[in-house]
């Protein structure tokens, strides 16, 4: 049976996880947020305390003990790391940067690959990430690049942090958005960039439902 796979793509703060879960459970399709991937493998080398900017220490925590795995309960993707429920603790802005880091790693990419190619394999989904369209999933069925300006997406990230009562001041949320769409974009493995073949949708001066529309209906013109 052949499954259809949606690829979206795009830098951090885009909307990307909202409008993918929303997209996802319209069309009945599971939706895969690979970031909390690199999140729960930089959590981890943070708990380690390894130096996570050296890459042979980063490397030296992908062991074969090391279990990173992804459960889908009441249809909510979740996070386990060595069997513990980690969903809230990938979320710090700690964790975003060992994310970041550590997903500059090959060794770390190559680690989390089949992972995400055999849940494709297997169901109808939507997956999130930087590199779906281009290198995990060269041959999805629709690819999307779905982004906005800093200001706007570090706007949207400040809320939501304050929402979860964390409270980092915008000019730090904004100041670490650009860096991470530096470093995103600047890599020498896997670079944030838009496959030839991906749609371009730019949501900066759009709301969340507009958005979550505009990306369903680029979806069903397209499969
Ligand atoms: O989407 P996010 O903010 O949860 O991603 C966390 C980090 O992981 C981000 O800095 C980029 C990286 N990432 C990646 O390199 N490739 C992916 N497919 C998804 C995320």
């Amino acid at each position: 049976m052949k499954f259809i796979n949606v690829a979206i793509d795009g830098p951090a703060g885009a909307g990307k996880s909202t409008i993918s879960r929303k997209a996802a459970a319209e069309l009945g399709y599971i939706y895969i947020d690979t970031g909390a991937l690199y999140r729960t493998v930089g959590l981890n080398a943070l708990r380690m305390g390894v130096d996570i900017q050296d890459d042979s220490a980063v490397i030296s925590t992908l062991t074969d003990d090391l279990s990173v795995e992804l459960r889908f309960i009441d249809g909510e993707q979740r996070m386990f790391l060595n069997g513990e429920d980690v969903s809230s603790d990938i979320r710090t802005p700690e964790a975003s940067m060992a994310a970041s880091r550590v997903s500059a790693v090959p060794k770390v990419r190559a680690y989390l690959f089949d992972l995400q190619k055999n849940l494709a394999k297997t169901n109808n989904c939507i997956m999130d990430g930087r590199d779906i369209g281009t290198v995990v999933l060269p041959d999805a069925d629709v690819k999307i690049f779905l982004t906005a300006s800093p200001e706007a997406r570090a706007e949207r990230r400040f809320k939501e942090l304050q929402e979860k009562g964390i409270n980092t001041p915008y000019e730090e949320v904004l100041a670490d958005m650009i860096k991470r769409d530096y470093d995103d974009s600047h890599r020498a493995i896997a670079p944030l960039k838009q496959a030839d073949d991906a749609i371009l949708c730019d949501t900066s001066n759009i709301g969340l439902e507009e958005s979550i529309r505009l990306i369903i209906d680029t979806i069903k013109g397209n499969i």
